[in-house]
């Protein structure tokens, strides 16, 4: 076996289409994966793990699909998770098999805790499994990664063994996963140490981390891996992932970014080097963040590091002075390093079409014809009743009108509510149902917005329940675009849905109707046999 050269920078491995899918009710079509797909390789990430591909026909199609339109020569590497086990290495090899660079990432678990619990295998049975299926995995594809599960709550000495197993079974990435949050950065500086000391031939692969967030230390742990000799991180946008999270990879990229210097000695540079730490291009990394937050549902929290709505705004009057004064008084990298968009007025209701276009290019959007005549459209209905339109306003527009509409849903033709203190809140809806025809409703409720989605219910009649519901406003002012947010909940399964408008019962009726599009478009892909819960009537109101 060759000895691989160790990167001089550190591999972005971004599992958001994996395990930050693993976040509850982070569910995301095979269209939307697609399209952050697309997103992350603009962001230049090394790695997509595409997901796991053995565990849902749903996640086998996007695997392969994103290995076939993504995974181009030059592009990405495209990966697989897998667990040690035969059927899951073949789903997961036939899946990746249009991508030019494919990866099986194949793991199991190595704690006792596991083990004797969850497993119920011996180590030595253990050993021989991580033999074999190492081997196996790379019987289809030449780049196989290894995760000893709970690698940080393993015994060292055990721990060792497996490792020393897998490289000799052809393993090429060795990661080391705290798979429940619970190591110190500190503790995981030591486990990589003696990793690094105790593993034979670890010369020959790339050594990788993949930090759980559940003491909110996700993060550090990767960084303090970085000091220690680790050359891959595996990490997600916005840090979502299963329960607490992983550690979020703005956080990380720009943490290497704005302290190249104090990074710079552990990759054996000069202080003052220059050369980037990553491939990421970071001007990305806002546009990546937001178009994550809005397939998955997942607001971003404003103090969120870097992508959060307050990471640049200043608030105290003693800031602001010093800001005004001069700006690296109080901020240590600038919002234009990640694309943010600054809060500039640029355009109004005598804005044309080029001008449009021309600002919505400056803002990194792409969009095709149709997309910019759509998005112009909805522009100046906007610009008729908002004086200034912000960076922030045509952003929201583009998010809401390149919405991805793969098949026909029902559409609304009309919304019109009546409340007040001295009223029945009632709603009267017009939608198009996906076979042309016009439905209305009007019902009462307890709020406008109640209203609205009660005769939505009526005329859409799929059961549901509301699960989330929250708006933000765009900008600040009285006449300020509202984007709201709703999840809603069938079976087991959430949709989520987003728009915004100056009117926040109009913003919430669409959003309601896009997650009720996506659930529709969901059961239409169902067997007929399990859409016996579309029914004639409304029970569930
Ligand atoms: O948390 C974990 O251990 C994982 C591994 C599959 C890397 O997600």
């Amino acid at each position: 076996m060759s000895i691989r050269p160790q990167p001089d920078r550190v591999i972005i491995f971004d599992t958001t289409l994996r395990d930050g899918e693993q976040s509850p009710g982070a569910t995301l079509n095979v269209e939307e994966k697609l399209a952050i797909a697309h997103q992350l390789a603009v962001l230049g990430v090394d790695v997509i793990e595409a997901g796991f591909a053995v565990a849902s026909p749903g996640d086998f199609e996007a695997v392969r699909t994103i290995a076939q339109q993504v995974g181009v020569a030059g592009g990405p590497i495209i990966c697989s998770l897998a667990r040690a086990v035969r059927q899951d290495i073949q789903a997961a090899a036939e899946a990746l098999q249009p991508a030019a660079h494919p990866r099986i990432h194949t793991m199991i678990s190595t704690s006792d805790i596991h083990l004797n619990y969850q497993l119920k295998k011996s180590r030595s049975e253990v050993l021989a499994i991580v033999e074999e299926m190492v081997a196996y995995a790379k019987s289809f594809v030449d780049d196989v990664e290894f995760s000893p599960m709970d690698a940080s709550r393993t015994d060292p000495e055990f721990l060792y063994q497996v490792l020393e197993r897998a490289i000799a079974s052809g393993a090429t990435t060795i990661n080391i996963p705290d798979t429940v949050g619970y190591c110190t950065p500190k503790e995981m500086g030591v486990l990589i140490q003696s990793i690094q000391e105790n593993v034979p031939n670890l010369d020959r692969v790339i050594l990788s981390v993949h930090t759980q967030n559940d003491l909110g230390l996700a993060t550090a742990n990767a960084l303090a891996a970085i000091e220690n000799g680790v050359r891959q991180v595996e990490c997600t946008i916005n840090g979502i992932g299963e329960r607490a999270g992983n550690a979020a990879l703005e956080e990380i990229v720009m943490a290497l970014q704005v302290r190249k210097p104090y990074y710079n000695p552990y990759f054996g540079r000069p202080v003052d080097s220059d050369a980037p730490l990553t491939n990421i291009k970071t001007q990305e990394i806002y546009k990546t963040s937001c178009l994550v937050s809005q397939f998955t549902g997942m607001l971003i929290q404003p103090n969120k590091a870097i992508v959060g709505a307050n990471a640049f705004a200043h608030e105290s009057g003693i800031h602001q002075d010093g800001i005004l004064k001069h700006r690296q008084t109080y901020e240590i990298m600038e919002a234009a390093s990640i694309g943010l968009p600054e809060n500039r007025i640029v355009l109004g209701k005598h804005s044309g079409r080029n001008a449009f276009r021309t600002r919505l290019q400056e803002l990194g959007f792409h969009l095709s014809e149709a997309d910019l005549n759509k998005a112009f459209n909805r522009f100046k209905e906007i610009a008729d009743k908002k004086k200034e339109m912000s960076d922030w306003d045509l952003e929201a527009i583009v998010r809401d009108e390149t919405q991805i509409q793969v098949d026909a849903g029902f559409r609304l033709e009309h919304v019109q509510v009546i409340c007040g203190d001295c009223t029945c809140p009632t709603a009267t809806i017009t939608l198009v149902t996906p076979d042309g025809k016009i439905l209305t409703n009007a019902t009462v409720g307890t709020g406008p917005v109640d209203a609205v989605y009660q005769a939505m219910n009526r005329l859409v009649q799929i059961p549901n329940q509301l699960v989330e519901f929250s708006v933000q406003s765009v900008t600040a002012g009285i006449d300020a675009l509202g984007t709201v947010t709703v999840r809603l909940q069938h079976q087991e399964q959430i949709f989520s849905g987003q728009a915004s408008d100056t009117d926040i019962v109009v913003a919430a009726a669409y959003a309601y109707l896009n997650a009720l599009n996506r659930l529709y478009r969901y059961l239409q892909r169902q067997p007929k046999s399990s859409q016996a819960h579309i029914v004639e009537s409304v029970p569930f109101l």
